[in-house]
């Protein structure tokens, strides 16, 4: 199969893309997947009603079949169509989503009947999310319906912030890549799920503790956790180089000589010179860069012929919760 990477960028002053995103549609219509932008990462999207066509994006991916898919909405009257939220955690529910979405921002709830198992795992949950991405918005919207979408890597790889990162991570696997540039947030969305009147984190990400906080309790579920989607697998967004996490650089551990090791830093880090190849996730100490520069660097590092990459943790803040956590799931055990 032949990858097409086709631009659409989007266009502020026309607001609309229509000739670009129509191919896109097409193939999505006629049950095939399609790599789109959202403002987190790149997802790999395909008709969400359409067993057939989900089983595609598994099998683009290398995806086991226990791990469930986010579902996509074209606007918010899809949501009770494919949700089916109990009523004594609506209200926090409507909240949640009324503030949050559009946005990185993604809701694990009771299903119903119209998702098909294979989305969901076989779970009686579905994650849900509204992309404000404007090329991601136009698709779904022309489409107009569901899309389950996760992101666009080979299972427990980087994920994708730019298009040419889909590219070779699914080159001649997939018909179509639509290029919108790189991505805003740089992490995967927060993904919550809420029970007895609390929040209950399963994946940190743009949308943090803290805003969650103004909305009710909020717990965040350890990583290594067993719980209701083995989704959360403590190994993910994975280089192939080993990849140790440190603290503080000050005593870097090195583990034998003459060894390549390349540093994702972060700040004004002291640095040593010995490191064949530095990139730092932002100097001026901003969790945003940070976020936003994670996943590319992951990739540069991983394709510098190292034989380790030493990460240093940033603060466990706002994004910086979300950061530390892509960075667990990537270190070698
Ligand atoms: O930002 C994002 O969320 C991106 C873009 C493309 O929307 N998507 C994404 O999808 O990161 P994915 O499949 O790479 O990650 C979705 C996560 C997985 O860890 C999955 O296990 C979890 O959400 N998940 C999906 N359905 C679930 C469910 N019913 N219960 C608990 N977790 C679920
Ligand atoms: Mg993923």
């Amino acid at each position: 199969m032949k990858t097409q990477t086709v631009a659409a960028i989007y266009d502020r002053r026309r607001r609309s893309q229509t000739a670009a995103t129509e191919p896109a549609v097409k193939l999505l219509q006629e049950g095939e997947v399609v790599a789109l932008p959202t403002e987190t990462v790149y997802g790999l999207a395909a008709d969400a009603l359409k067993p057939e066509a989900v089983l595609k994006i598994f099998e683009a991916k290398e995806r086991p079949h226990f791990d469930p898919l986010i579902v996509h909405l074209p606007d918010l009257g899809w949501f009770e169509r494919v949700a089916d939220v109990p009523t004594q955690e609506k209200q926090l529910v409507m909240e949640l989503i009324g503030r949050f979405w559009p946005g990185p921002f993604t809701l694990v709830t009771a299903k119903r009947g119209v998702v098909p198992e294979i989305v969901t795992a076989g779970l009686q949950t579905v994650a849900v999310r509204i992309s404000a991405h404007p090329v991601f918005s136009e698709v779904i919207q022309a489409f107009g319906g569901p899309l389950a979408a996760p992101s666009a890597n080979r299972f427990g790889k980087i994920s994708p912030t730019e298009a040419h990162h889909v590219l070779d991570e699914l080159d001649g696997r997939i018909p179509m890549i639509l290029d919108g540039g790189s991505t805003l947030h740089g992490v995967e969305s927060t993904v919550v799920s809420v029970t007895g009147g609390k929040i209950r984190i399963l994946r940190p990400g743009p949308v943090t503790r803290e805003q969650l906080s103004d909305f009710a309790q909020v717990e965040i579920a350890p990583a290594t956790e067993k719980i209701s989607a083995p989704g959360q697998l403590p190994s993910h967004y994975a280089p192939t180089t080993p990849l140790k996490l440190r603290a503080d650089l000050e005593s870097p551990g090195r583990d034998g000589k003459n060894q390549r090791i390349g540093l994702l830093a972060w700040s004004d880090c002291k640095i040593e010179k010995s490191y064949a190849m530095v990139r730092n996730l932002s100097e001026r100490g901003d969790l945003h860069e940070a976020a936003l520069n994670l996943f590319r660097y992951l990739r540069e590092l991983d394709q510098a012929n190292l034989d380790l990459i030493i990460a240093q943790t940033v603060p466990e803040t706002c994004l910086g919760v979300a950061i530390n956590d892509r960075l667990r799931r990537a270190q070698s055990r």
